[in-house]
């Protein structure tokens, strides 16, 4: 019988203090109508997932397409209700928030997908998009919002020169980096990174990578990544936990992970990850 639990080689060393972030038991069934009678189809999309992120760790979700890995995501940020489980951020329940307290605890909690862009306001400007957690928040004056959309972009690798101009004239890359810069704004804790390297020249890729690698430390930020790429989430994230049918079948630190493989899961996604790069 296989289990998700972290044998004592994966022991991660955690703080006395409490997690930064405690998953528990999250589950989520999905019902929607079999087409053309109307007879429901019960998707079971999670189940039972439970994990823990400290401030300045990081963890990659990986698994087969349709394993549960986005419903996760959009679960723990609260953009879809759970069905039952636990969020705790901080030691505040997540799930019992309403209005504006949580509005203020989930703009430490923020989102950046594949393709950042569709969470822009397309009229904004990329200075309007970084300063908009700011202005919500009502956080310093119109002229600090400035300077710190300039520093921002200054700090995610973007020219400065274009702060006036429409995020949809910028590339893929840019694009992210920008989504990242408005995660910054908003003073995020933990950033859940939905396949939001994916589709990106790997070059690109490489330094957003980097990058988050560094604003990881420099602000003991929580990243949890969703990926479908092995190698990506190795180099990334401490840990990994492989989803398969909503449930954690093997969790570890990532060098042990991908070098002894337990879960027939985990090494089919490993000789997936080397059968292509022998193609490449
Ligand atoms: N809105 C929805 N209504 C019904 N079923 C859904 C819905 N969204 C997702 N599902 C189903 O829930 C399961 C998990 O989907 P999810 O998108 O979380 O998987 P994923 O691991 O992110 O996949 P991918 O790697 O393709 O992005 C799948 O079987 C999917 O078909
Ligand atoms: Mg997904």
């Amino acid at each position: 019988m296989w289990h998700s639990s972290l044998s004592e080689e994966d022991t991660i060393k955690h703080s006395a203090d409490k997690p930064l972030l405690q998953v528990t038991d999250l589950s989520k069934t999905y019902v929607r109508s079999r087409w053309p009678f109307g007879a429901k189809v019960h998707v079971k999309a999670l189940d039972s997932v439970s994990f823990t992120l400290e401030a300045g760790s990081s963890i990659a979700f990986v698994g087969e397409s349709g394993s549960g890995k986005s419903t996760l995501g959009m679960c723990i940020s609260r953009l879809l209700e759970a069905d039952s489980g636990k969020v705790l951020m901080n030691g505040t329940d997540l799930f019992s928030l309403s209005g504006t307290s949580l509005r203020e605890v989930r703009s430490k909690l923020q989102l950046v997908f594949q393709d950042a862009a569709t969470s822009f306001n397309p009229t904004f400007t990329a200075g309007q998009v970084i300063c908009e957690p700011m202005v919500i928040r009502a956080i310093g004056s119109r002229a600090e919002q400035q300077q710190r959309a300039i520093d921002l972009m200054e700090r995610v690798g973007l020219p400065v020169d274009s702060i006036s101009r429409s995020p949809m004239q910028f590339s893929g890359g840019q694009r992210q980096r920008l989504a990242i810069a408005r995660a910054l704004a908003a003073d995020a804790e933990v950033i859940i990174l939905d396949e939001a390297l994916s589709g990106l020249d790997m070059s690109v890729q490489a330094d957003i990578a980097n990058l988050l690698l560094t604003v990881q430390a420099e602000r003991r930020l929580a990243l949890i990544y969703i990926s479908h790429d092995m190698e990506l989430a190795g180099y990334l994230a401490d840990e990994i936990a492989v989803m398969s049918e909503g449930r954690i079948v093997e969790r570890g630190l990532s060098s042990r992970l991908l070098q002894r493989p337990e879960h027939p899961q985990t090494q089919a996604l490993i000789n997936a990850m080397l059968s292509f790069e022998s193609q490449t």
